[in-house]
């Protein structure tokens, strides 16, 4: 069963940049940042009610995330539905003879179980399923302790949505680094 639609993904060449229009311009927060080696993506979720926009910059040249930018440009890349039970959707899926990218769930950003339905089964729009798992906010805070450290070294100039961001993060009493 689908519970909602948990993000709409929006590829972009500079996380920074896009949050200037993103967060500084239409006023979304910027709830979390993480970097996910998997997908050699850094990745922004902006809350919008009930859902998210997900922002993807692709970090290194041969993902799949990095080809689409370079072969359509910037724009929207992926709709995420949040599932009950991922097993069961691919199940019903696989029985409607619907191409996967995904056979079997993955262990997505925070920890959660997800998989990718093909364009092709889907009238040109890439799916994403997903399942929340317990240990989904414990990962998350690894993953975003890992962020901050990736962001400090980088040592870009940051727009003021990141900036408050970090504020907030190195504000908030974790002495972890
Ligand atoms: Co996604």
């Amino acid at each position: 069963m689908i519970k909602k639609i948990s993000h709409i993904a929006v590829v972009v060449p500079n996380l920074e940049e896009a949050l200037g229009f993103w967060v500084e311009v239409l006023g979304l927060p910027l709830a979390h940042m993480e970097y996910v080696p998997d997908q050699g993506v850094d990745v922004a979720f902006l809350p919008a009610g009930e859902s998210d926009v997900e922002l993807l910059e692709p970090v290194t040249e041969d993902s799949g995330v990095a080809r689409f930018l370079q072969k359509r440009g910037p724009g929207m890349h992926h709709i995420c539905f949040e599932v009950d039970d991922i097993e069961a959707m691919l199940a019903r899926l696989k029985a409607a003879n619907v191409p996967l990218i995904n056979e079997e769930p993955t262990i997505g950003t925070g920890g959660k179980k997800i998989a990718f339905v093909h364009p092709k089964g889907t009238g040109g729009v890439l799916v994403e399923l997903y399942e929340s798992t317990p240990e989904e906010p414990m990962r998350r805070r690894e993953k975003l302790v890992e962020m901050r450290r990736r962001l400090r070294e980088g040592r870009r100039v940051y727009t003021a949505g990141i900036r408050a961001f970090l504020a907030g993060l190195w504000g908030n009493g974790d002495k972890s680094d």
